[in-house]
């Protein structure tokens, strides 16, 4: 199955797709029929943080990408969102419009620093990106690999003989923690669970809690920079990061810039893929057709792995802030208006993705825009894959039948971020 045709072998172009990415195909009806279902207008009174919308996640995705181009909020300040893949690309690549300077979050809470490269715009951005990229490269993390498959089983060997687990504490939300700070970081995993909790809850809690958590992660990382400062370099990203870069003026970045990278790439290397491997194992679990194939196939795996990213994304929507008036899909934006890009719905668009809301562990193709695009496009993705590879492929050699265990529902969590927050397994 191919991705880049539309159903019926119409071909495309992208001005094609910009007009039809332009069409508002909300009527009274649909606003009629949202409040009744989700109790809001989910096109011109959105809430990424509404229960209903993690209740009702994809479906609500489904409907917005088909019918709404730009989504509008009314909660705090107000924000718009964009979903339709044309117009995610169009905002996420044009950064002297849609800034990251502001953060990635509306209305962002009084006290939270500011994380780099996430939330700043080139040439910062660009001088942070060229050191930090090549320990992330497919080559650097390919040598990861061997100690990450350890770590699968090790982790597995806690568990496998009571014929059950919790997954997500016992498994998911551990493995890549242990890849990113024992293999790119050289930080120790002791206090790992207490830095994984904080990411959470800095992420999840109400906006005005959110601080508190950060401050704590800032508090740990910068001792543990500090330390590594005064010793020899070992080579590894975290003296790069110590070190620091030189910017465009001649200076070297302040240490504050140096702390704030350091804690933006353990938000990105904790928070993020235990969501799809946990969403992937839940989906094996209820579907034994496609796990037997898996385990029979396991050549697949990679294939299955971009369509659980595509389909269980970890980041539902990151935003941007305007720099100027600007219109986008027919709605007329202000300077300082904060628009979300959502790679979460970019990735079930009908544009793009044949069939979208079909999961197709073999799809060949997998167009998903689950890392991102523009120049903020994840740094981590190639680590990423290949945890989740060695996550599937390991967990199916040694526990290759397995179900949901009964009586425990499996509970997921969605704002930004979409997260599962138990997934009870036995076998
Ligand atoms: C399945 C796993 C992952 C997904 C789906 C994911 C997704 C994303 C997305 C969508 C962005 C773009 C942000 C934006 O547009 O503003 C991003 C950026 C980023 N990710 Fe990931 N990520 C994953 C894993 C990782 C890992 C393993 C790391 C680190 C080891 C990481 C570190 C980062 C960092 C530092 C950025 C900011 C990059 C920049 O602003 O230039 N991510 N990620």
């Amino acid at each position: 199955m191919t991705t880049t045709d539309r159903p019926g072998g119409a071909s495309k172009t992208s001005q094609d797709d910009a007009l039809r990415a332009d069409e508002n195909l909300v009527t009274q009806a649909d606003v009629d029929a949202s409040i009744a279902k989700y109790g809001r207008d989910i096109y011109h009174d959105f809430d990424i943080d509404d229960p209903k919308f993690n209740e009702h996640f994809h479906d609500i995705l489904d409907d917005i990408v088909e019918k709404c181009p730009v989504v509008k909020s009314n909660k705090g300040s107000g924000y718009y969102l964009v979903a339709r893949q044309p117009l995610v690309r169009q905002v996420g690549q044009d950064w002297k419009t849609f800034s990251s300077a502001q953060g990635y979050q509306p209305d962002r809470p009084e006290g939270l620093p500011y994380l780099l490269p996430e939330e700043c715009d080139p040439p910062i951005h660009d001088a942070w990106r060229h050191a930090l990229n090549p320990f992330m490269s497919p080559g650097a993390v390919a040598g990861y690999e061997p100690v990450i498959r350890q770590d699968c089983n090790t982790l597995i060997d806690m568990f496998i003989d009571r014929g059950e687990c919790e997954w997500v504490s016992e498994f998911g939300a551990k493995l890549p923690g242990w890849a990113f700070f024992k293999n790119v970081m050289g930080v120790p995993i002791d206090d790992l669970d207490k830095l994984v909790e904080s990411v959470e809850r800095g992420t999840f809690e109400p906006p005005e809690e959110r601080p508190k958590y950060f401050a704590y992660i800032f508090e740990y990382l910068g001792n543990y920079l500090a330390d590594r400062a005064k010793g020899p370099s070992k080579g590894e990203m975290v003296d790069l990061i110590a070190a620091g870069v030189k910017y465009e003026d001649g200076e070297m970045a302040p240490w504050e810039d140096r702390l704030s990278v350091l804690v933006d790439m353990v938000f990105g290397g904790i928070a993020t893929t235990t969501y799809v491997m946990a969403d992937g194992m839940r989906y094996l679990a209820e579907n034994p057709d496609q796990r037997k194939r898996l385990v029979e196939q396991p050549e697949l795996i990679p294939r299955a792995v971009e369509e659980f990213a595509r389909v269980f994304p970890p980041v539902v929507a990151l935003g941007r802030t305007c720099t100027r008036d600007v219109e986008v899909a027919g709605t007329q934006m202000k300077k300082d208006d904060f628009v979300f890009l959502c790679y979460a719905g970019s990735s079930r668009d009908p544009r793009v993705v044949e069939n979208p809301t079909t999961i197709d562990i073999e799809r060949e193709t997998v167009l998903h825009s689950a890392f991102g695009v523009g120049p903020h496009r994840c740094i981590g993705s190639n680590l990423a894959r290949v945890e989740l590879r060695a996550v599937f492929e390991e967990w199916l050699k040694r526990i290759p039948d397995f179900r949901l265990k009964d009586g425990e529902d499996p509970i997921w969590e969605t704002g930004i971020l979409r997260t599962m927050k138990n997934l009870h397994l036995a076998w």
